[in-house]
């Protein structure tokens, strides 16, 4: 383990720690030293995750099972990920998926899922997390948010009211969580590639009746300063300064880190 490790003894449970963002976060916190839980319903990609950081041999993961709408479940993981690694510093809830159509073609049952895996799945992680920083009097709740925390784009009802409704439960945290040290941040991305905005690009194409590139160009980049994709590196190194942050001074916030598309 490197001695500048920023994460030396520091506990994480990441959700939708098998791929994408979650994966990375995951990495890179142990990287700096921390053990991390990695939760996810996809088992081969957390155990793959789980391997990549045995590899790198700094820090230390185990998988968990948990689909962040099964409450039992979230507990029962949570616990369990506590136990094993003997306390809970950090909650990474990142876990997410995608859906758009425009608001009349919209199923109801698909809008409900998006929500419920972003906002209630955000919520049903908190609350199992809080149990253990509440009892250790310290703890950081990182919730991943999105540009469209702040922002809207046509076809994506669903998962723009999900990440702003994230914020508001995030500065809630914020306001219950100070008198037991617990600090409550989002992360907002602008757009990454990882399989979830891969998938978009053929379908926000499709949708919009225009070509891939200028879904890339002009829909997922146009408002940047630089007509760059922010990187899983970028959205990880904003986690760990989250997580390691050093008083309660940094709650309540949300940080967007996606090439000034969004400026607040
Ligand atoms: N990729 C981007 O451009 C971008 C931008 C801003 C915010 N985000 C957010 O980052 C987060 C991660 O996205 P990503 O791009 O890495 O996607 P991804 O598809 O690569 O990874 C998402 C992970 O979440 C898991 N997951 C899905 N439903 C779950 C559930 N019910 N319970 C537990 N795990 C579940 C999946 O199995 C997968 O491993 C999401 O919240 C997403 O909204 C992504």
């Amino acid at each position: 383990m490197s001695h500048h490790a920023k994460l030396d003894g520091h506990v994480a449970l990441v959700t939708g720690a098998g791929s994408g963002i979650g994966r990375e976060i995951a990495c890179a916190m142990a990287r700096e030293g921390a053990k991390v839980g990695i939760c996810d319903i996809d088992m081969d990609g957390a155990a793959e995750t789980v391997e990549t950081i045995k590899q790198e041999g700094a820090g230390d993961a185990a998988a968990f099972e948990m689909n962040v709408i099964d409450e039992a479940q979230v507990n029962e993981a949570t616990d369990k990920m506590a136990e094993t690694f003997g306390r809970l510093d950090s909650l990474v809830s990142n876990a997410g998926i995608q859906i758009v159509h425009p608001i009349e073609d919209f199923p109801l049952d698909q809008f409900r899922k998006v929500v419920d895996i972003h906002l209630t799945g955000s919520f049903l992680t908190t609350k199992a997390a809080v149990r253990h920083m509440y009892e250790q009097g310290s703890g950081s709740l990182i919730y991943m948010g999105s540009v469209h925390s702040h922002e809207a784009s046509p076809l994506k009802s669903a998962y723009v009211a999900a990440k702003h409704g994230i914020l508001g439960l995030a500065r809630v945290m914020a306001k219950e969580g100070a008198k037991h040290g617990v600090r409550s941040n989002v992360i907002c991305p602008g757009f990454v590639k990882t399989p979830l905005v891969e998938k978009q690009i053929p379908e926000q194409a499709k949708d919009l009746g225009i070509s891939e590139e200028e879904v890339v160009n002009r829909i997922m980049l146009g408002n940047t300063v630089d007509q760059e994709f922010t990187t899983v590196k970028d959205v990880a190194d904003v986690a760990i300064f989250l997580a390691g942050f050093d008083s309660n001074a940094l709650t309540g916030q949300s940080i967007l880190v996606s090439h000034g598309w969004v400026m607040k």
